[in-house]
């Protein structure tokens, strides 16, 4: 018997989406960044529906999607998403100047949740990941619906994350009714996750939205919290966002792991033409299978939009494994790129 397989909606017809996430379902959502899970995140059958079609272990929670009416703090409480009693007037400044400068973005705050949030959402803690996007289906969806909507990066759990349509139908076209088709996501990496103190800002996640722009927003410090700070997203586990074969990140090409002897390869060449690879390879007759360039030019926003469709490509290939070069330089959106690369890789 062959599954069943999602209906895609394309042409901005929604409607089905509507109606099933109305009933408690599930559904595959265009963002801005990465394709999403979506389900009702006042309902916990429904977000344990999330859970279960990801296969995602139950300690890491979800981001809550809001319509572009819940841009304050005031109106999120009022909404009963956020506990207004556990925030500040300092505390609300900043939230709100972050979400005037960010949203609707790829912006993620992670701010004190109301008692009406499930705990399911927030694997139990007492803090929500809010976010506004800004891609025109998401928004007609959380309208149409009047309800936020929890999703998750709507790929299996610990794969590659989805920039398009098809993407979420290979991932889990087999469990879930409906997908809206939106187009290739425009950033393409998930969005930058902060969590919001009255003193300062730690930065979880990085993404298009970088530290020296969440700085230049408000008057407190921006920190990135380290990995097994408390504050650290359960979600930054060292390996995800994975293809199945080895992915090997090669720092210096002058020392090639051993590990690649006699295997076939296929070469991502993060920004520029490739050409210095390409050549300490020939000196070692390797030719490789596929070549997936992210960015000739080294722009970030373009290697950022290619990123996990030319990880998913050169994974589907029959090669052994991938050779990655490494990101030119870590500012704003490298920083993104190379913390997802990293978490792909197989360590050396
Ligand atoms: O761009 C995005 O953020 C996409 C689109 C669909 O909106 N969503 C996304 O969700 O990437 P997900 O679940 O794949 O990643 C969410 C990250 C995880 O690392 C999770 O651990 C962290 O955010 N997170 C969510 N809620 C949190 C909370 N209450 N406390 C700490 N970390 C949280
Ligand atoms: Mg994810």
């Amino acid at each position: 018997m062959t599954p069943p397989k999602a209906k895609v909606l394309s042409g901005g017809a929604i409607q089905p989406a509507v109606d099933a996430l109305l009933s408690g379902d599930v559904i595959g959502m265009p963002t801005e960044t990465v394709y999403g899970l979506a389900g009702n995140a006042f309902d916990p059958s429904a977000v344990t529906k999330i859970f279960a079609a990801k296969a995602r272990p139950s300690f890491d929670p979800l981001i809550v999607h809001v319509p572009t009416t819940l841009n304050s703090a005031q109106s999120l409480s009022a909404a009963r998403i956020l506990d207004g009693s556990r925030i500040s007037p300092d505390m609300a400044k900043i939230i709100n100047k972050l979400a005037e400068a960010f949203w609707p973005g790829p912006l993620t705050m992670i701010l004190p949740k109301h008692a009406d949030i499930p705990d399911l959402v927030t694997s139990g803690l007492d803090r929500v990941g809010v976010r506004m996007p800004s891609h025109p289906l998401a928004q007609k969806l959380l309208t149409e619906c009047g309800r936020p909507l929890a999703a998750p990066s709507a790929n299996r759990f610990g794969r590659i994350s989805p920039t398009t349509a098809e993407h979420v139908m290979d991932e889990l076209g087999d469990r879930i009714p409906f997908i809206v088709d939106g187009g290739s996501c425009e950033v393409g990496v998930e969005s930058t996750v902060i969590a919001v103190d009255e003193d300062r800002i730690w930065l979880l996640r990085p993404g298009k939205i970088g530290m020296n722009e969440l700085a230049a927003c408000v008057n407190v410090p921006v920190v990135r919290a380290p990995s097994v700070h408390e504050k650290a997203s359960p979600g930054m586990l060292a390996s995800h966002y994975a293809p199945k074969k080895p992915m090997l990140l090669i720092q210096d090409w002058n020392q090639l792991p051993a590990t690649i002897k006699g295997k076939s390869i296929d070469l991502l060449v993060t920004a520029g033409d490739g050409s210095k690879e390409l050549q300490v390879l020939k000196t070692k007759a390797i030719v490789p299978g596929r070549t997936a360039f992210l960015s000739i030019g080294s722009n970030p926003k373009e290697a950022a939009q290619k990123l996990f469709a030319a990880m998913r490509d050169l994974d589907s290939s029959s090669s052994d494994l991938i050779l990655a070069t490494s990101v030119p330089s870590t500012d704003g959106l490298w920083l993104a790129i190379e913390d997802r690369m990293r978490r792909a890789s197989t360590p050396p």
